[in-house]
């Protein structure tokens, strides 16, 4: 997981990099003449394309971006369950900002027959469905209005792993958490409760 992180953020400052040096010209005098004379030489557009491929081949694949959904989906579902609404809502948001990402990866896909698959058409139907609004169930806190919004939600990934050629790829409910490390109890203990007390200190 933390490994795309990373990725991408290599990936954003390579290229923040190339594109400062190419475009930007930052201050000083010393710099400025350089700047002068890159401005008449043509840029290096075989340098700039071999960078690009170099690029994608670090940027994480789509797959890889549906883990990511799939990790803050299935959490979702445990927040829901225990009406923990803000960490529900957390969720939620990173789930629809994961697949937003991994459709900006592949926006376009090619199906087995080699027709294209609108990926962001097939995201648009889902963010627009009034069966799929899970912002209002989390905002109203319904428990009942929150696990219809999510098994249609579920229809929804569905439909553009069929659409994608991925039938396969069937979603179910989810049984257990994809982390081990958030507690999804509204009214868990916070950490600092948690402390080991220091032999001889007061007790509270
Ligand atoms: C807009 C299209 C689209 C939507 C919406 C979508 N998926 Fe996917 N999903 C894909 C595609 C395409 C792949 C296959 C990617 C690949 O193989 O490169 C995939 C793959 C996956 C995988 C397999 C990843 C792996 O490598 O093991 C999981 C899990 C997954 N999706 C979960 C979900 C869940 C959960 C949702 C809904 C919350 C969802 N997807 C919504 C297009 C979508």
């Amino acid at each position: 997981m933390r490994f795309q992180t990373v990725a991408v953020a290599v990936a954003a400052f390579a290229a923040g990099g190339v594109l400062t040096s190419l475009l930007v010209p930052s201050g000083g005098n010393a710099t400025r003449a350089a700047v002068a004379q890159q401005a008449q030489a043509p840029p290096d557009l075989a340098a700039l394309a071999a960078e690009v491929e170099r690029l994608k081949k670090v940027v994480p694949d789509q797959a890889h971006a549906m883990q990511d959904v799939d990790y803050h989906f299935t959490n979702l579902w445990f927040a829901g369950e225990a009406e923990n609404w803000p960490l529900a809502d957390f969720y939620w948001k990173e789930t629809l900002l994961h697949i937003k990402w991994a459709v900006r990866i592949i926006p376009v896909r090619k199906d087995n027959s080699g027709k294209e698959v609108k990926l962001e058409e097939i995201l648009q139907s889902i963010e627009q469905s009034p069966f799929m609004q899970m912002g209002d169930a989390v905002k109203k806190q319904d428990k009942e209005h929150f696990e219809k919004t999510y098994r249609y939600l579920m229809v929804g990934c569905y439909s553009c792993h069929k659409a994608s050629d991925k039938p396969y790829l069937v979603p179910q409910l989810p049984k257990q958490p994809a982390t081990e490390m958030i507690n999804f109890d509204p009214k868990a203990p916070v950490p600092e409760t948690l402390l080991p007390r220091v032999p001889g200190s007061p007790s509270k």
